[in-house]
Formats: C-alpha cells, sequence, structure tokens
C-alpha cells in the first residue's frame, strides 16, 4: 500500500493557515489575466494554422470547440482539486495529498511534459515570428540555423505499438543545423529567472492588453476580409486517417488542445489570491472562457481569409495577413511584434513553473536534492532553473514545433484525466475534506473531463503515444529505481514536522 502513501490534508490546510509569508493581493481580473497570460501562445499564433493546413481545414473551429469543452470539464475539476489544498502548487502537489505517492509521480513527470516541453515549443513559435519579423527589416539569417535538424515520419497505417518503427526509425534529417533564435529565447529567460526577476503582476497585465490588442485588431479588421468561398467546404473531405474529415477534427483538436494549456498556472497564485475560495474558480474558468471565444473567433477569420492550405508556415497569422496587399502591412508588424512579447511571457511562465515542481517533488524525495539547491544571493532554485533551460534550449534547438506541440499535448491531456478520475474518486473515499469550491454535477463532470481528455488523446498520431509511452516508462524505472526509496514520507521524515500519515 505504501504506493498509495500521502500527505495530510489537514495537515496542508493549517500550513495555508498559518503562512502568510506572501502578500495576498491579486482579484479576480488579475488572476484571468494571469491565466490568459500563460495560455495565449504558440497554440494560436503558430499551431492553429498549422493543424488547419495539415488536419482540419476551416473545421478547426469545431476542434476549438470540442477541446475548449474538454477543458472547461477539466478546468471544473481542477478547480476543486486545487481549491481543497489552496498552497502554491502544482496538481502533483495536489495529487500526494490526495491521491498517493504514485499517482503524485506520474502526474509530476507528466508535468514535465507540460512545462519544460511546451516551453521549448513555444520558444520555436517564438523563433518563427523572429525570423519572420527580422525578414521584414531586410536582415535574413539562413534557414539552416533557423529550423529544427530532426523531424519524424510516420508510416501510413502504423500501430502505436510498433515502438522500433515509431520511436527509433522514421527520424529525417532535414539538413538544418539547429533552431539558434529558439535556443537564444530560452538562454535568454533561464539567466533572467535564475537571478530572480520574477514577472510580476503588472508587466504580465501589459504584455496580456498587447496579446489581447493584437488578437482583436486581426479578428476586428481581418472580418471585413473574409471570402466566403474559402470556408466551402468547411469540413474537407478525409484524405487519409487523421488527414481532413471528422478523423482531421479530432486529431486537430488534440493538437490544438496546446493553445489552452497555461490555465493551470492560475492556481499556482492561490496563496496571493485575496479570495482564493471564491476568485480561483473565477480566475480559471474566466480565462479559460475569454480565450475560447477568441480562438473560435480568430479561426474563423484565419480561414476565412486565406485557403487553409496556405497556413503551414511558422507564422501563420502575419502570413495569412500579408496576402491581403500593402495597406495593412501595419497589421503584419503589429501581429508581429504582439507574438514576440506574447510568446515571451508565456516561455517566461513556462520555464518559471517547471524548477518549481522540480523543487518541489525533490524536497519530497522523490528527486535528487540537488533539484531544491537554493541560490545564496538570489534565493531562486538556480540549478533545477539552470538544468530545465539547458534541456529545454536543446529541445528547441533539435525538434519542429508540430512534433513538439503534440507530445506535450498527449502529456497534459493525460494529466488532466487523472486529476478528473481523482476528483472523482476522492468524493466518496475522502468526503469530509473541505472542498469551498465543489464542481456541479460531478458525477457527469468528472467522468466527462476524463472521457473527453481521452477521447481527444486518441485522436493524436501513433508516434506521439509511443514516445509518450516511453516517456512514462522512463518514469517508472526512475521512480521504482530512485524516488520509491528516498521518499521522504516513506522514511517517515514528512512525519517529523506533522505533514504526513
Ligand atoms: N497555451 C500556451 C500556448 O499556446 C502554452 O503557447
Amino acid at each position: 500500500m505504501s504506493l498509495f502513501r500521502r500527505k495530510r490534508v489537514a495537515d496542508l490546510q493549517v500550513e495555508v493557515a498559518t503562512d502568510q509569508r506572501l502578500k495576498r493581493a491579486l482579484g479576480p481580473i488579475n488572476l484571468i489575466s494571469l491565466g490568459i497570460g500563460a495560455i495565449i501562445g504558440a497554440g494560436i499564433f503558430v499551431l492553429t494554422g498549422q493543424a488547419a493546413a495539415q488536419y482540419a481545414g476551416p473545421a478547426i473551429v469545431f476542434s476549438f470547440i470540442l477541446s475548449g469543452l474538454a477543458c472547461a470539464f477539466a478546468g471544473l475539476c481542477y478547480a476543486e482539486f486545487a481549491s481543497m489544498i489552496p498552497l502554491s502548487g502544482s496538481a502533483y502537489t495536489y495529487g500526494y495529498a490526495t491521491l498517493g505517492e504514485f499517482v503524485a509521480w506520474i502526474i509530476g513527470w507528466d508535468l514535465i511534459l507540460e512545462y519544460l516541453f511546451a516551453s521549448s515549443t513555444v520558444a520555436v513559435g517564438w523563433s518563427g515570428y523572429v525570423v519572420s519579423f527580422l525578414k521584414d527589416l531586410g536582415v535574413t539569417i539562413p534557414a539552416a540555423f533557423t529550423s529544427a535538424p530532426y523531424n519524424h515520419f510516420t508510416p501510413a497505417g502504423a500501430h502505436w505499438w510498433d515502438l522500433w518503427q515509431l520511436f527509433v526509425k522514421g527520424w529525417i534529417h532535414t539538413g538544418a543545423v539547429l533552431n539558434v533564435p529558439a535556443m537564444l529565447v530560452v538562454a535568454a529567460v533561464t539567466v533572467l529567472l535564475v537571478i530572480g526577476i520574477k514577472e510580476s503582476a503588472n508587466f504580465n497585465n501589459v504584455i496580456v492588453a498587447l496579446k489581447l490588442a493584437v488578437i482583436l485588431t486581426f479578428i476586428g479588421v481581418g472580418i471585413a476580409y473574409v471570402k466566403q468561398a474559402n470556408w466551402h467546404p468547411f469540413v474537407p473531405p478525409a484524405v487519409g486517417p487523421g488527414k481532413f474529415g471528422w478523423h482531421g477534427v479530432l486529431r486537430a483538436a488534440g493538437v490544438i488542445f496546446f493553445a489552452y494549456i497555461g490555465f493551470d498556472a492560475v492556481s499556482t497564485a492561490a496563496q496571493e489570491s485575496k479570495n482564493p475560495r471564491r476568485d480561483m474558480p473565477i480566475g480559471l474558468l474566466g480565462s479559460l472562457a475569454i480565450c475560447t471565444l477568441l480562438y473560435i473567433a480568430v479561426s474563423l477569420v484565419l480561414t476565412g481569409i486565406v485557403n487553409y492550405k496556405q497556413l503551414n508556415v511558422s507564422a501563420p497569422i502575419a502570413a495569412a495577413v500579408n496576402t491581403l496587399g500593402p495597406s495593412l502591412d501595419w497589421l503584419v508588424y503589429f501581429i508581429k511584434i504582439g507574438a514576440i512579447a506574447g510568446l515571451s511571457s508565456v516561455v517566461l511562465v513556462l520555464l518559471l513553473g517547471q524548477p518549481r515542481i522540480f523543487y518541489t517533488m525533490s524536497k519530497d524525495g522523490l528527486l535528487p536534492p540537488v533539484f531544491s539547491a537554493v541560490h545564496p544571493r538570489f534565493r531562486t532554485p538556480w540549478v533545477a532553473q539552470i538544468l530545465t533551460g539547458l534541456v529545454a534550449m536543446l529541445i528547441a534547438g533539435l525538434f519542429p514545433i508540430g512534433l513538439l506541440g503534440e507530445l506535450v499535448s498527449i502529456g497534459t491531456l493525460l494529466a488532466f484525466a487523472i486529476v478528473c478520475t481523482g476528483v472523482f474518486v476522492l468524493r466518496f473515499t475522502d468526503p469530509q475534506i473541505p472542498r469551498p469550491f465543489r464542481a456541479p454535477a460531478f458525477w457527469l463532470i468528472a467522468p466527462l473531463g476524463t472521457g473527453s481528455c481521452l477521447f481527444l488523446m486518441a485522436g493524436l498520431p501513433a508516434d506521439t503515444w509511443a514516445r509518450l509511452i516511453v516517456w512514462m516508462a522512463i518514469g517508472l524505472v526512475v521512480y521504482f529505481a530512485y524516488s520509491r526509496r528516498h521518499s521522504r514520507l516513506h522514511h517517515g521524515l514528512l512525519g517529523k514536522t506533522g505533514a504526513s500519515r
């Protein structure tokens, strides 16, 4: 049963009540803004265009609705989970207190896909917009240094269990050397984070305002240029598994799920929220609702102003406006500047989150102590931050955005499916734990959350599944070889401070 040993919720709640070091300054608007700051990024600025071009056509709108629904169910469960333990934390912390060490480990290992790999993905998106902006200014960086040297091609009809084919074979060398701008942005943000420049709520608000202005201007101006012919056929006929037709819509929904990732970042500010019981769900669900509406509008306009086949480029929104003639050059610049600033802030939030999860896992003994080393002067988890930065740089330099985005989506979907299942099970196993926010009709919402996440996962291609399976297998080896044996809870060490049972 030690696999299911867990921290005590009651102890964590006492910790919240007595820990007053963080300033409770954030109201609902700040929390919504925090959510939007983490959500709007490479998903809408890059992946939407690419997924429309490759998988769904204009029907990408349905993909956004499908994915948004899955996120709404998961968001409601997440809000209940977070409100049970209103400590700054992640699904890992909540999982440890409610579902036990093993499930917490799986969630934590999955969150590495969500944060570390996603920061690389967004960095690749950033690179695409920077390169295209520099080109407008007359500066051309050779393509060999701005794109991924490796990509993977999956033969049609490959099965997810054919790990050899999907994981080892099928890699191609594209001829490029490294995606240098993507690596540089990760390096720059890592340096900032090590020396402790934290994104303040005000700075975030400015970037969010800029991102929203760009998106709203694109929608407002673009709508006048929509040609209905571009929407016919709205659901292009299928040309293979996952390529257009309804199967393509499902696949694209799994891909653009990436665009919604980040709303859970709101929960990391629980201890800085003035009234977390009321405002956490408002922040989580409010930011999600606003982004869903914007995404649907952007995808309609985007596929309305150009034919979706033209969108498989590294800066699709700017490329679409480019086709509208020189009178809109100002908008192209505005979009690129907004995307560059906006994507930098998403890289920052993601790279800020990962070492803090490593830090907590290391304090719990599940990762080596070096991950919780705090710099004496900067007071940041600097070793974990630098390790995260180095790995993220390498990944951003080597792989293309599509491959990375799908891996991040499948990993995060799995984490959300576990959260929804956990919230459901806990209502029966631990009904007594106070739940300041309760997901409405949990008997329906939680299973729908799990089901819709699994459904979106099912739409993703076999090679992405193979990568997830290999990633989780590595996680299990690490857990049984190291973490389980070094767990502080296992050794009763957390018990000494009254935080275990
Ligand atoms: N949702 C974030 C993005 O699209 C991760 O960049």
